[in-house]
């Protein structure tokens, strides 16, 4: 059978993958492809053993792979047969030279459009999926259609919305798709096409469309303004640990102002995941670019006060285990950046693990699904941390728990076995305020929640 479209995805990660499989799974009549040059990865998408855990991924997976979705390492021949290229290469903070540490390094990402320039031997339509410094379409477009083969590529910008965990959900019924190209006849024409694909199953009020930059910009200000709530509710925290507010009842309070809303007000350890530093500091580099010094010292807070609040969080637990962890047990229950996701990219654990076994603690982490990713990221620690797939084991003999991701089944604990197998005095910090800290203390846990005064038997 022949497929009206196809479409070509170049990076099967956390955003390829989900984001194909799903277009794939509604648009029987399109054929899309996947490529790494990964090897291994696309092994694991053509396998039963997929290379990410998301809840309901499978199934999507599992519907369309074989019959319209394709995984592969053969990148120049997808090029070559693609009408439609989504790039969703990885975009990583720089690490060398001018702008480390802020600006976004693009070398992926213009490897694979020099690529696509090698490879393509008719008109393109070429899709950001990426997450990019504004104005990346503008030079992308530049090296695609500095070319001798009169071949025309249209850039467009097609920021990815989703968060880890609840993906596939996402990507069933996004708030918003959100398209982006020039004004031009030829950037309204490739714009239809991608509103194309998603009219399949987004209500059409739900897509977006809007110039190439508003579209590139938005992408990095939904995640500053989603970043900045949890600084900004975190930051409080701090204050009601000194006046006995509790921060689940003011952020409860504050949230249900409908101009605040309740949602990304839940404080924490603090915030992690591959994106929300990395895009602050992308926007903050490209304000310092502009002269906008103010500006980029604003948002450069949010990460800031993150920072302060993983760091407060070892504080915590040092200056409450009478001023030395070192040669105690500490169980940390969850290692992942947030539940649902095996995903450990800038957790919070990882500078927690490490802030504790600087202390000279032995730290034991359990996770459900993130502990082959935490011993990649603690590799260099040797020793000093231990890993275990049980939580009852990892607590057996321990000084304290550390609840760092919300995981439903840290909820579940039967935490009276565990208080029994504990050494004495035995701590509990709640870094996701998840638990029921009073029962907890009845049961003789000195309990250190985040953001609400102590229950301490001492
Ligand atoms: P990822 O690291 O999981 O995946 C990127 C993939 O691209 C890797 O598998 C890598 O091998 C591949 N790749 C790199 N260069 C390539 C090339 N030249 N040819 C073929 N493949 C190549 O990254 P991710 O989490 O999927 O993120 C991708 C982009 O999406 C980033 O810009 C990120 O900011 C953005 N984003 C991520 C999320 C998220 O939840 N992870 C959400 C929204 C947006
Ligand atoms: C985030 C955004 O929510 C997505 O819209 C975006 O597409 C994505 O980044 C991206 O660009 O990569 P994600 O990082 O997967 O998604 O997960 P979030 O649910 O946003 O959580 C991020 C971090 O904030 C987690 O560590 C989470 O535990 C923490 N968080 C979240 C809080 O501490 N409090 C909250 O109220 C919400």
């Amino acid at each position: 059978m022949g497929f009206a479209k196809d479409i070509l995805c170049i990076g099967a990660g956390y955003v390829g993958g989900p984001t194909m499989a799903m277009i794939a799974a509604r648009c029987p009549h399109y054929k899309v492809t996947v490529v790494d040059i990964n090897h291994a990865r696309i092994a694991a998408w053509q396998s039963d053993q997929l290379p990410i855990y998301e809840p309901g991924l499978d199934e999507v997976v599992r519907q369309a792979r074989g019959r319209n979705l394709f995984f592969s390492t053969q990148v120049e021949q997808g090029i070559r047969d693609a009408d439609i290229i989504f790039v969703s290469v990885n975009t990583p903070t720089k690490t060398f030279g001018q702008g480390a540490g802020r600006a976004a390094d693009l070398q992926y990402w213009e490897k694979t459009a020099r690529q696509i320039l090698e490879h393509a031997d008719r008109n393109k339509i070429v899709v950001e999926k990426s997450t990019l410094p504004v104005r990346t379409a503008e030079a992308m477009e530049r090296i695609l259609n500095a070319n001798t083969k009169n071949i025309r590529f249209e850039v467009l910008s097609n920021p990815e919305f989703l968060a880890e965990g609840s993906a596939i959900t996402d990507l069933e019924a996004p708030d918003r798709v959100l398209i982006g190209s020039k004004e031009t006849p030829e950037g309204i024409t490739a714009r239809r096409a991608i509103v194309d694909i998603y009219a399949n199953w987004v209500p059409r009020e739900n897509i977006i469309e809007s110039n190439v930059w508003s579209s590139e910009l938005s992408k990095l200000a939904a995640n500053a303004f989603l970043a900045q709530r949890i600084s900004s509710i975190n930051a409080i925290s701090a204050l009601c640990e000194k006046t006995e507010a509790d921060v689940d009842e003011v952020a409860y309070a504050i949230g249900k102002d409908s101009r605040i809303g309740p949602k990304f007000l839940k404080a924490s350890v603090g915030f992690g995941g591959s994106c929300f530093k990395k895009d602050i500091l992308n926007l903050v580099y490209i304000c310092h670019s502009y002269g906008l010094g103010e500006v980029a010292a604003y948002w450069e807070s949010v990460v800031k006060i993150n920072e302060w609040q993983e760091s407060r969080f070892v504080r915590t637990i040092l200056e409450s285990m009478f001023n030395t962890v070192a040669g105690k047990r500490i169980a940390l229950l969850g290692f992942a950046f947030k539940a649902n996701t095996g995903d450990t990219r800038e957790s919070p654990a990882i500078y927690i693990a490490r802030g504790l076994a600087e202390e000279r603690a032995e730290v034991v982490v359990t996770d459900p699904q993130a502990l082959a990713n935490a011993r990649d990221d603690l590799t260099d620690m040797g020793d000093r941390v231990h890993f275990e797939s049980d939580p009852y084991t990892a607590a057996e003999g321990a000084h304290a728990l550390a609840i760092l991701t919300e995981w439903d089944v840290y909820r579940q604990l039967d935490y009276a076995r565990i208080f029994a197998s504990m050494e004495q005095p035995a701590f509990l910090f709640d870094g996701r305020n998840i638990l029921d800290h009073q029962r907890l203390f009845e049961l003789g846990f000195n309990v250190f929640p985040i953001g609400k005064a102590a229950l301490k038997h001492f």
